[in-house]
């Protein structure tokens, strides 16, 4: 009898210690979870303001590459030599490309990747525009899929067309001549392929395109060795540039970097 009282006098004593045991490690998950709360919060709070930066960053870029164009309007306007106007216009377009750049990743969802399809419509209207294209003359059609590109391939990228339909609006089609400008990108995803097209005049029988005084062309051939990509010239009705390239690999400190 004594025994058994012993016996439940020292389990119901082991029972009390064994629930102080648990109440112990229940409050010290309750403490370790409401840590990892805390720190949570503060990840997401931290990556909130590197968002708003960010943003903040793509805007002033736009804003201060808005001011640089002006500068080059108010210094056009004293300019009477035509070529010369003409090579401070050209020099405006390639600033504007850049800055529409910027203006398009400060509005979009995703900071590091520019939407390819939307940046082309506005940068092609902003070219039509700059050249004063007759659209009863010539008609751009384009054939771009629904494709983001980050920031590393996107300015190459963007920069080859805008040289390459800045080309075909001013060389391709002279005195009155009428015809087509096509933009093709075919996604065989990790490979692009883009077509830029024209049904015009073609480039001059003795221009080797790798190797021109102008600026242009060697912007073009520049660019695309950056992309680590390749450039087929076909001259045949018009002019037919064929570039193939793939996503420039970004590391995390924004190096860009090639396999
Ligand atoms: N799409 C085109 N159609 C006809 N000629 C072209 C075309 N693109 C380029 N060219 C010719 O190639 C030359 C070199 O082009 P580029 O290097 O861009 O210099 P720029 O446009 O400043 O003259 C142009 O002057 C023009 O004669
Ligand atoms: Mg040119």
């Amino acid at each position: 009898m004594i025994a058994q009282l012993e016996a439940t006098t020292v389990s119901k004593v082991q029972l009390e210690a064994s629930e102080d045991e648990l109440k112990k490690v229940n409050a010290e998950m309750l403490w370790e979870i409401s840590q990892r709360e805390r720190a949570q919060q503060q990840t997401t709070s931290a990556l909130r303001e590197k968002e708003v930066l960010l943003r903040e960053i793509h805007h002033r870029v736009k804003d201060n590459l808005a001011i640089i164009s002006s500068l080059l309007d108010l210094q056009m306007v004293q300019i009477k030599d035509a070529e010369a106007l003409s090579l401070f216009k050209t020099t405006q377009g390639r600033v504007r490309s850049i800055a529409l750049i910027h203006e398009h990743l400060y509005k979009s969802r995703d900071l590091g990747r520019v939407d390819f399809n939307e940046y082309l419509q506005t940068l092609l209207s902003q070219l039509l525009h700059s050249y004063v294209v007759d659209p009863d003359l010539i008609t751009l059609n384009t054939d771009i899929p629904e494709v983001s590109l980050n920031l590393d391939t996107a300015i190459p990228c963007c920069l080859v067309i805008q040289e390459l339909i800045a080309n075909a609006l001013k060389h391709a089609f002279p005195n009155g001549r009428s015809g087509e400008i096509e933009i093709a990108l075919d996604d065989a995803s990790p490979n692009f392929l883009l077509v830029v097209r024209d049904n015009g005049v073609g480039l001059p029988q003795a221009l080797d395109f790798r190797n021109t005084e102008s600026l242009g062309l060697q912007l073009v051939t520049t660019l695309v060795d950056q992309l680590d990509g390749s450039m087929e010239l076909r001259n045949g009705a018009g002019t037919e540039w064929r570039i193939q390239f793939s996503e420039v690999k970004q590391r995390g400190n924004g190096v860009a970097q090639h396999d």
